[in-house]
């Protein structure tokens, strides 16, 4: 069977550890989705990016719109960030009838309603694991392996960036700034690392997490958020010595006025498990009903780890292509239409 066309717009950090993830593991791969996985076309602004991945059979151009315009193209992999110009590739592509894989939590916490209803209308997949905890499955921990369960609450470390500038503070005693610039200079940062260091990356990944645990829309704005930028070292060394870990979480939870959806620097004793989360690692504990409590653990952010995010998707709407044609329901979209709760 040929393999599926794969058109990918963006080769910085996330899509160079993608496609370098997908030739060096395509035969497993292959084999999980039913049949090969290519990238077949790229954009990028700097074509010289490709040369460096080895891409040399991959067709590039600089114009996005060139490879979300191809009908060869079956899937658009969209890892350029922002929620301008993606938006409008995001809707383009689906309104030519691709299916969509994104890496972008922004976009999806702005936009996702109307990306998700646009899928709907034109029966395509819209996946997006990778926006939410780099590397760890927790999208699809929450949506099937907990589908049985009225989900209480979640509560996690979901920036690996304000993690990581945490977690340096208090091992090495080193200042925030030069931190960050290593986070800059590692690849875990946001293009605008204020998102990182102010709650606003948090907030969109508890924003998505949230919607998807609770069966309600997508609702930033409802999504209180304060980062970790006036934490000083002082504030780390007292917690410290008091047997605390200050650590930026993500909390969302059913309350009686709706679901509350919050992130903040919190206090955290030192025996519990999440305070033990370090560097770039994120967690994400959540309670269901029948399951009890649960926990997720990984990288939650840098290139290869969020490459397996993007992968996995790119695996499971392959499949679902490759499988009976009753199945090519858009599954992994989310469903507007079904949605009840609101949150405050
Ligand atoms: N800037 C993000 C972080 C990247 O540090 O977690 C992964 O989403």
């Amino acid at each position: 069977m040929e393999p599926v066309k794969v058109g990918l717009l963006g080769l910085g950090t996330v899509g160079g550890g993608t496609a370098t993830v997908l030739k060096r593991n395509a035969e497993e791969i292959a084999r999980r989705a039913g049949r090969g996985i290519v990238i077949d076309y790229a954009a990028n602004l700097d074509l010289s990016r490709a040369a460096e991945l080895g891409l040399g059979d991959v067709r590039l151009t600089e114009n996005a719109f060139d490879v979300v315009n191809d009908p060869d193209i079956q899937i658009v992999v969209e890892l350029i960030g922002g929620y301008t110009v993606a938006r409008d590739l995001v809707l383009h592509a689906i309104r030519s009838g691709k299916h969509v894989v994104t890496a972008n939590k922004a976009l999806i916490a702005m936009h996702g309603n109307e990306i998700f209803a646009a899928a709907q209308q034109q029966g395509v997949m819209v996946a997006f694991e990778a926006a939410v905890a780099g590397g760890i499955p927790v999208i699809k921990a929450v949506r099937e392996g907990l589908a049985a369960n009225r989900i209480e609450w979640l509560a996690g470390i979901i920036n690996g960036t304000s993690n990581f500038i945490l977690t340096e503070m208090r091992d090495k005693g080193r200042s925030f700034g030069d931190v960050l610039a290593e986070a800059q200079a590692l690849g875990y940062a946001e293009a605008d690392p204020t998102f990182d260091i102010e709650g606003v990356d948090a907030g969109h990944k508890l924003t998505i997490l949230s919607s998807i645990a609770f069966g309600i829309p997508l609702q930033f704005k409802q999504t209180y958020t304060e980062g970790i930028s006036r934490i000083t070292s002082d504030d780390v060394k007292y917690a410290t010595e008091l047997g605390y870990r200050i650590k930026l979480l993500g909390i969302a939870r059913r309350t009686a006025a709706g679901i509350e959806q919050r992130v903040h620097p919190t206090l955290i004793p030192e025996r519990r498990l999440i305070a033990n989360v370090d560097g770039v690692m994120n967690a994400v504990l959540v309670k269901g009903d029948a399951v009890g409590a649960t926990l997720y653990y990984g990288a939650g952010a840098g290139a290869e780890p969020t490459a397996s995010a993007v992968i996995a998707d790119l695996v499971d709407i392959t499949r679902a292509l490759t499988s009976d044609p009753e199945n090519r329901v858009p599954h992994l979209a989310f469903q507007p239409s079904t949605l009840t709760d609101t949150a405050i």
